[in-house]
């Protein structure tokens, strides 16, 4: 289980020297005025970001929270971001964002010492919790590992937003929180009302799975008795281009299924988000100001089989897993999802087709395709129903 801690106020000075000024590139009006304060030397007349414009997000340096800063910025929204450690490499996309060396500061913070998150959410009328712990070995003890944790750190958050008088929190959940329901009618489209069973979770030491519905649960029971507003974001396999230097799980089964032969994975339905997406879902659901409860963030389903035809059609050379097209598709595992809750706000998702080739397209120029000697290519743990092995 890793930790983030310390709790110390952290501007990201080195990585904002590496920022490069370059107005052509920021097709966005809003981004070139919050940019254009900072690091370019350029003077303008705009006023700084009206204090609505204040925002908190929470594991700032994470594959879905980097899209996140990047399109809050382009908005020119000041963000105040947590991360485990500021001076990790890992973290210094942030610093070339463009705008994050006027309106981007880092704050060491760890989930589990409310100080530290205090000084990052002060000040600001929203707060994005992206942050989740996950453990990065076996579990050992789930409860003090993995569940103490979950729900422990999303009421840390909610406090210290209460305690700073923060209008909106957006919390992101995981269709991990919806789907293992087997009370749910079977061919009925999953929506906001279907939960994960806890218990069932729990007894199937499903621990990720039991701990994201749990910090679910948590968050809006919070909201409704402490009359904060709470917004929860269940998004899917997240795939897509990635800001952040270090392969994410989502993309490490996407690879796997490129270069994964000759295993042979089962035919099964995948419910895939674009990351772009689910960061425009994040802001849309924070600026709209009739948006409450829980939205389903899974706008797209496809099966092993044509996420194989897809991906071959752009790309046919790669050593593909095979899909075992003896068995029919075993709906049992993954019924449909419905996003139409999110869609009636006017968020407008890419197609898969698009979503499965700027992967790709990514990968190969982070060559991440190429074969790694002494580094055999993994299915991620999360996706082990993929195989029968
Ligand atoms: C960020 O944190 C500082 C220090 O606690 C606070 O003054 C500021 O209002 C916060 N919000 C933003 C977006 O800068
Ligand atoms: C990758 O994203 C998954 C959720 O899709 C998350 O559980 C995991 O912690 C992330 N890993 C990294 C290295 O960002
Ligand atoms: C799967 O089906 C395709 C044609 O639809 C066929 O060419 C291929 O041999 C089949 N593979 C297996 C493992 O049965
Ligand atoms: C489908 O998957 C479920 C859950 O793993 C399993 O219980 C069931 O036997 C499978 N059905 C078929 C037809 O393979």
């Amino acid at each position: 289980m890793k930790l983030f801690m310390v709790s110390v106020v952290f501007v990201l000075k080195d990585a904002f020297d590496l920022a490069v000024c370059d107005g052509s590139r920021r097709g966005e009006q809003q981004a070139g005025r919050a940019a254009s304060g900072g690091w370019c030397g350029v003077e303008m007349a705009s006023p700084p970001p009206p204090p609505s414009r204040r925002v908190c997000v929470t594991g700032g340096g994470g594959y879905i929270a980097s899209w996140l800063v990047k399109l809050l910025l382009a908005r020119g929204y000041a963000v105040n971001a947590t991360v485990r450690d500021p001076g990790d490499p890992k973290n210094a996309h942030l610093g070339q964002l463009d705008g994050a060396a006027g309106n981007l500061r880092l704050f060491k913070a760890d989930l589990l010492h409310p100080d530290a998150l205090t000084a990052a959410v002060a000040g600001c009328e929203g707060v994005f919790h992206v942050a989740s712990p996950v453990p990065s070995v076996k579990v050992v003890d789930p409860e003090s590992e993995v569940l103490v944790p979950a729900v422990k750190g999303t009421l840390n958050i909610l406090q210290a937003c209460s305690a700073n008088n923060v209008q909106k929190v957006v919390v992101v959940s995981s269709t991990s929180a919806v789907h293992f329901n087997p009370s749910w009618p079977q061919g009925k489209p999953k929506d906001e009302t279907c939960w994960s069973d806890r218990n069932l979770c729990l007894k199937n030491e499903d621990w990720y799975m039991a701990a994201k519905t749990l910090a679910e649960e948590t968050a809006l029971d919070y909201a409704e008795k402490n009359g904060l507003t709470v917004i929860t974001v269940c998004p899917c396999i997240v795939l897509g281009p990635l800001l952040q230097p270090v392969v994410n799980t989502s993309s490490e089964f996407l690879i796997y299924v490129i270069k994964g032969g000759p295993t042979v994975m089962n035919n099964m339905l995948w419910h895939i988000v674009d990351v772009r997406d689910v960061a425009d879902a994040l802001l849309l659901v924070y600026e709209k100001v009739e948006t409450s409860g829980r939205y389903l963030c899974a706008p797209d389903q496809i099966s092993t089989k044509d996420l194989l035809h897809n991906l071959k059609k752009t790309r046919p050379d790669y050593n593909y897993v095979n899909c075992d097209n003896g068995t029919n598709l075993n709906t049992s595992i993954v019924t449909p999802i419905t996003s139409e809750k999110l869609k009636n706000l006017g968020w407008k998702p890419r197609n898969i087709e698009e979503t499965l080739f700027d992967s790709i397209e990514y990968y190969e120029k982070a060559g991440l395709l190429q074969d790694v000697e002494g580094c055999p290519c993994k299915l991620p743990h999360p996706f082990h129903m993929a195989t029968d092995k």
